[in-house]
């Protein structure tokens, strides 16, 4: 297999999480270039990566680019790659928001793009990432890009039209499961556990729940049902979660979120 060239822009935070997964397969040639003096080199330190010291000596010698800068970052960051980039290049971009078109308009017409939200999660080798493929993608690119971001989770293929919906759900939905599993914890505690014992017992209850529903082949609603017996402690639990309506929370804790995504684009 031909060696991928891949070079990251901005070698921050969802950067070395990717480059974590990356390095790992040694047909990934990985280079970065970061204007924050010491950060492409603390990954070179830790991954091996090759440093460039610009973007036009990272485009010449990588195929793939990966733009990991800040969305309020990305307009001068795109003015800097748009003459060092030619047809042969795949742009993808992590920047939360910031659309195909926009990426487009600041480089080059005929420019194959993918923008990809990747989560928190990512960090440790769990995220899920939401891909989109601009308009002049390929299949090959997206499937490109589906393997450079399993290499951190899981990977779903979407339209463009519905990155504020995986941005409500996948992007900004580590914070509830974060307070989900803090008031479970809480509610541990005021029954009388200990607050580290509470949050791990409701941690790992949220991580095996969740690999249930990946890998049972069965609804999340079959699963409520088969752990609840009639007149039971978990009924009485979830009749709770019905009298104050945790479902209708949720649900709209969700729609508030992508409302928000969407707007904040505009
Ligand atoms: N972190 C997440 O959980 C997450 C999740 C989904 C999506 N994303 C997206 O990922 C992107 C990166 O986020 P992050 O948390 O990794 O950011 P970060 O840690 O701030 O890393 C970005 C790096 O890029 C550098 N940079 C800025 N402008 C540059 C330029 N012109 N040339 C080269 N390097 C430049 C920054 O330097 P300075 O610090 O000097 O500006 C910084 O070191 C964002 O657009 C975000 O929306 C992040």
């Amino acid at each position: 297999m031909n060696r991928r060239t891949i070079g990251f822009v901005g070698t921050g935070r969802i950067a070395r999480a990717l480059v974590s997964g990356l390095s790992q397969d040694p047909d990934n040639d990985i280079s970065g270039y970061d204007k924050l003096p010491g950060a492409a080199e603390a990954l070179a330190e830790e991954f091996g990566i090759t440093v460039r010291r610009s973007t036009r000596e990272l485009a010449e010698n990588a195929r793939i680019v990966i733009l990991a800068v800040k969305p309020y970052q990305m307009e001068e960051v795109l003015g800097e790659v748009r003459g060092r980039l030619d047809p042969d290049h795949l742009l993808i971009s992590v920047a939360a928001g910031v659309t195909t078109g926009f990426i487009r308009s600041h480089t080059r017409e005929e420019m194959r793009i993918v923008r990809a939200m990747p989560n928190t999660p990512a960090f440790v080798g769990e995220g899920m990432t939401a891909l989109c493929a601009g308009e002049r993608a390929t299949a090959a690119d997206v499937a490109l890009a589906e393997t450079i971001f399993s290499s951190i989770g899981g990977v779903a293929v979407l339209d463009e039209s519905l990155m504020d919906a995986a941005t409500a759900v996948s992007g900004s939905g580590p914070a509830y499961m974060f307070r989900i599993v803090a008031s479970i914890a809480e509610g541990g505690v005021q029954c009388g556990l200990g607050s580290a014992e509470a949050v791990r017992l409701a941690a790992r209850t949220m991580l095996g729940a969740a690999k249930m529903v990946l890998e049972s082949k069965k609804s999340p609603e079959e699963l409520v049902r088969e752990v609840t017996t009639p007149g039971g402690t978990t009924e009485a639990g979830l009749q709770q979660m019905e009298q104050h309506d945790i479902r209708r929370a949720l649900i709209e804790t969700v729609r508030a979120a992508a409302r928000r995504s969407g707007e904040l684009k505009q």
